[in-house]
């Protein structure tokens, strides 16, 4: 740094000194500058630099160390927009003026800087790294003698820093600062000498990284400022940009492990590096800090310098709650390298020195069952089995009884759904997540069963983890091998008496009676268990250490925790499940390539439970797209009604039965008392393909008036109505008996005036009718939607199936409500989505939540169209109206009813349409906002006035709001809508989680 004040130089002076030593003249704007005076320059045709001129007595060595820098890189082949030198008239690198001063024209490097990227996704920080590593590797190969100085801002030398000590304040922030400096002392300083060494940039911040601004893929394409370059170790370039990289993340470490990765792809780490590199990147933090706090005592009222200290502090404070090793760790496996060194030489050892261990439980010839609890497995089933203690108590012995064993084990790397609800969520980089991994092997056996010490060892610590689902009394043990190997191992769910006269340092024999397996409460509240894990590490705990791992984290815990199956001979795992790639290659092979799969990273669900999705790892989602799942998923009337039938009888209609007279009785009493027959069928569509029969079978006429955009299923009839489908890829247009009529969109269609849409719309439906009539023929019947789905949430103007219905009906014809995706309370304040429009419906079709995910659908209509339709040919369907669906759907009504699922439909999707509109507001990418009850939708627009379609960014958010989860679904004949149908146990909570993370997603498409 350069002491010598300021001596300012006017953007005049500036465009003198560069026309008269250039021959440049232009515009020029003053930019800002830390050691140089810079300015930007643009010609009159049109040429971009910076003019940098130095402060007095600069010295020529450094400005000719910048020069040759910049000319050794513009030699290279390197993906970068990097500036380069600019000779003067005279062939001049630099000019050197009065006073030691030195004026220098740079080439211009155009970007938007890293810091406006609100959206650090790993992508964005992996590039980060890369673009570090391109500098390792273009700068390996140069030196220069002005290189090598000192510098307060090289990580190496932070201890220079500390002279800055005592103006460190607070007694918190000083316990931090002189942790990282003893830190940096005790595990960095003595192994820099044995590390590579370079020329480094030394200030790969996010102001200096310059990126080709999408807010889908942003690239690093530009880096400027190489005024901090210089001498030292290599790794510090690495150092310097996880510094930055971590801010403002509630996860550091796992922001670091992408610059990590990405910097070793490009220029591969030596391991003593990385082994320093935690150290080093609080190293640097400690120079912001500690440089800031003595400014601000030279600049009290400096607002500023208080604003760029904040984030270095919050940082180091998050990672002084790291254990150094594991942050080594996590860095290793961002390497692709075995995370915990120690590994290899414990499964070595392990392996060599079979005598050396005894069984943790005397099996005796008792029988040992493998037990998967993980989150997709159907043995474990119903969150109702493992909620309470008694039901997977319960749960656990129906099990162990199944398999006629006496022990049950397993659960190593398992991830389980126990720990997946909001007590347990945990704020990571992109939205919640949840400990589920388990890092230990569970033995399920009876309360007082005996627990040996399978090495010899002593106890190294002994603790009551009294909290709800934790360890309750538990042992660690610790086993020192030898000089290279010492290993600990911790036994859970004990009881405390047999912990009482456990002290630590107490010496055990391997195969000694160490404690007995205790019962609920003591043990944490479980069935009774041993949790037994290895660890080849404790990261500074004591009486307790994690037994559950983020997904993310996985690896680099099981590396430090290894398997301990070996210790159990007898115990065969099963054959694993198949992964995501081998589902997905397997459905490539053997199922039809039509088939679609949301997102481009797909899921794999494995569990659903009310509102939420669970994934194979455990991660939970918010389900906003499902409305199949009428009254959430797994509901336990529906699954108990549907057991319950199936385990008795499942047979068709053509024998008498209780259960589809009663559930035809309920569900015609939810509608007006003209629709009173009903027709079990099985899908939306089969339900639509009747109606439409019907309708031949009533008024002798094929011709359908349907709307554009309108999907009504996947069968002949349904498709020929579903223009979404005929007039979208791979559809050969609308069939002759087919007439559209336009969606009735107030929004961006042909008519917005919503006090006149209405009747507008409905004329054309009048259009189509004597378009018919002209050739001759009549039209048989109009199908709509009571709320356009497919058509992008489109609410129907006031009066238009009044006015259509009437003129479709003035032709003898007959009106079909598609309700099959809107019905059943969703819209809120109606049960059926048709008497939002005051209308009664010749036909209804049903679908998709009347069964809660069940196969069944229905069309209800009235007695003169079912009496038509019975012209002597018989309607018989082979699953239609089983007494097992229609179980299900009588309990979907009832649910419906016992849990006012309509009414809080109507509440929520009111709080959610607010919510909404006040993010509209805020967003002007939001071009609408619709829908009633919890079927809404959200219209993305580019542009206000044109109604340009933001189809990429509405792609974008929905899977920005996958990857923070949340499920949420698109639409609309242009894909630029997001819909919002979700289960309708969905409330409040749920909606402002919603309304939160949608904030944050807009805000990343700027
Ligand atoms: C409005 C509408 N009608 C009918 C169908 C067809 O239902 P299914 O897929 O059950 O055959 C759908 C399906 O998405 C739909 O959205």
């Amino acid at each position: 740094m350069n002491n010598t004040p300021p001596i300012e130089i006017t953007t005049t002076e500036a465009a003198q000194l560069s026309l008269q030593h250039y021959g440049f003249q232009g515009q020029i704007k003053k930019l800002p500058g830390e050691e140089d005076f810079n300015f930007f320059l643009k010609t009159e045709t049109g040429e971009t630099y910076t003019i940098k001129i130095s402060r007095p007595n600069t010295e020529l060595q450094s400005i000719q160390f910048q020069s040759a820098l910049m000319n050794h890189l513009a030699a290279r082949d390197i993906p970068l927009d990097l500036p380069s030198v600019v000779l003067s008239k005279s062939g001049k690198e630099f000019i050197p003026l009065k006073n030691d001063r030195y004026l220098r024209i740079q080439k211009w490097v155009s970007g938007t800087i890293l810091s406006e990227v609100k959206n650090r996704d790993k992508e964005i920080l992996e590039n980060w790294g890369k673009t570090c590593g391109l500098l390792s590797t273009h700068l390996a190969d140069f030196d220069h003698p002005a290189a090598h100085r000192f510098y307060k801002w090289d990580p190496s030398q932070t201890l220079y820093s500390k002279k800055y000590r005592a103006y460190i304040q607070d007694e918190e922030t000083l316990e931090i600062a002189d942790y990282f400096w003893q830190l940096f002392e005790t595990d960095a300083l003595p192994y820099l000498d044995a590390l590579r060494k370079s020329v480094n940039y030394n200030d790969a911040h996010e102001h200096n990284f310059l990126v080709h601004h999408h807010y889908k893929n942003p690239q690093v394409i530009g880096v400027i400022d190489f005024g901090d370059a210089l001498f030292t170790q290599t790794i510090n370039e690495l150092a310097i940009a996880c510094a930055y990289a971590a801010m403002y993340v509630p996860d550091p470490l796992q922001a670091i492990t992408h610059v990590v990765r990405g910097y070793h792809k490009v220029f591969p780490l030596e391991e003593k590096e990385v082994a320093v590199l935690f150290p080093l990147i609080a190293a640097r933090l400690m120079v912001t800090v500690s440089s800031a706090a003595w400014n601000r005592h030279n600049e009290p009222d400096n607002p500023y310098l208080l604003i760029s200290e904040k984030p270095a502090w919050d940082l180091l404070k998050k990672i002084r709650n790291i254990p150094p090793s594991l942050a080594h760790y996590t860095f290793r496996n961002a390497c692709q390298w075995e995370a915990c060194p120690l590994n290899a030489v414990f499964r070595k050892w392990l392996a060599q020195h079979p005598g050396e261990r005894r069984p943790i439980l005397r099996f005796h010839d008792k029988k040992l069952a493998e037990l998967d609890l993980s989150v997709g497995s159907s043995e474990l089933g119903h969150n109702n089995n493992f909620e309470t203690i008694p039901a997977f108590a319960k749960k656990i012995n129906q099990l162990l009884e199944e398999k006629s064993a006496a022990i049950g084990i397993g659960g190593y790397g398992e991830t389980r759904p126990f720990y997946t609800t909001d007590a347990y969520l945990v704020n990571g980089n992109s939205g919640p997540q949840w400990r589920t991994v388990h890092l230990g092997i569970d033995l399920w056996s009876g309360v007082g069963t005996s627990i040996y010490a399978p090495f010899r060892g002593s106890v190294h610590s002994v603790q009551n983890n009294d909290k709800d689902r934790d360890y309750g009394a538990t042992i660690i043990l610790q086993h020192n091998i030898n000089k290279t190997l010492t290993f600990y191992t911790l036994y859970g769910h004990l009881s405390l008496a047999s912990i009482e006269d456990i002290e630590a340092g107490m010496f055990v024999e391997k195969g000694q009676l160490i404690a007995t397996i205790g019962r609920a409460p003591e043990n944490g509240n479980w069935p009774p268990h041993l949790h037994f894990q290895i660890m080849l590490d404790l990261l500074e705990n004591r009486g307790d250490f994690p037994g559950v791992a983020f997904p993310n984290e996985a690896e680099v815990w099981k590396s430090i925790c290894p398997d301990p199956a070996p210790l159990f001979p007898l115990y065969l795992k099963s054959n694993p499940k198949k992964s995501l790639s081998e589902i997905m290659e397997s459905r490539k092979k053997h199922l039809g390539s039509s088939l679609s799969i949301s997102y481009p990273s797909p899921l794999h669900i494995v569990r659903g439970y009310q509102q939420y999705l669970y994934d194979e790892t455990g991660r939970r989602y918010l389900d906003t797209a499902n409305n199949v799942a009428h009254v959430g998923h797994q509901h336990s009337a529906i699954v108990e009604a549907a057991q319950n039938q199936i385990s008795l009888l499942n047979t068709n209609t053509r024998y008498l039965h209780e259960n589809i007279v009663n559930f035809a009785e309920e569900l015609l009493e939810t509608f007006p008392p003209e629709l009173s027959v009903v027709h079990f069928v099985n899908s939306g569509s089969e339900a639509n393909e009747l109606a439409m029969r019907m309708i031949e079978a009533y008024t002798n006429q094929k011709d359908m008036i349907a709307i554009e955009v309108g999907y009504h299923g996947n069968t002949g009839r349904a498709i020929d109505v579903s223009s979404y489908k005929f007039d979208g890829k791979g559809g050969k247009g609308a069939p002759p008996h087919t007439h559209l009529v336009p969606i009735p969109d107030t929004f961006r269609g042909l008519y917005r005036d919503p006090k006149t849409a209405g009747k507008m719309y409905a004329d054309h439906v009048v259009t189509a009718i004597k378009k018919v009539a002209s050739a001759g023929r009549i039209i048989g019947g109009f199908i709509c939607e009571s709320v356009l789905s497919c058509g992008g949430q489109i609410v129907l103007p006031k009066g238009y199936l009044k006015t259509a219905y009437a003129h479709v009906r003035a032709v003898g014809g007959l009106c079909v409500a598609d309700e099959v995706q809107v019905g059943f309370g969703r819209v809120g304040e109606y049960f059926w989505g048709f008497e939002l429009q005051d209308v009664v419906p010749d036909i209804v079709t049903l679908g998709k939540p009347i069964g809660n995910g069940h196969p069944l659908a229905a069309v209800v209509t009235t007695q003169k169209v079912a009496t038509a339709f019975a012209n002597g040919m018989e309607f018989f369907n082979t699953f239609g109206g089983n007494p097992v669906s229609c179980a299900i759907g009588a309990a979907v009504l009832k649910t419906i009813k016992k849990e006012g699922l309509q009414t809080k439909a109507k509440e929520t999707g009111n709080y959610l349409l607010n919510g909404f509109k006040k993010l509209q507001t805020e967003f002007p990418i939001i071009g609408d906002v619709r829908g009633h009850g919890l079927f809404l939708g959200i219209e993305l627009v580019n542009n206000m006035e044109t109604l340009e379609p933001a189809a990429e960014e509405t792609a974008f958010v929905a899977n920005c709001m996958r990857e923070r989860g949340i499920l949420m679904s698109t639409d609309g004949p242009f894909h630029n809508v997001l819909k919002i149908k979700p289960p309708m146990c969905f409330g409040k909570a749920e909606a402002d989680f919603l309304l939160a993370e949608l904030r944050v997603v807009l805000g990343f498409v700027v």
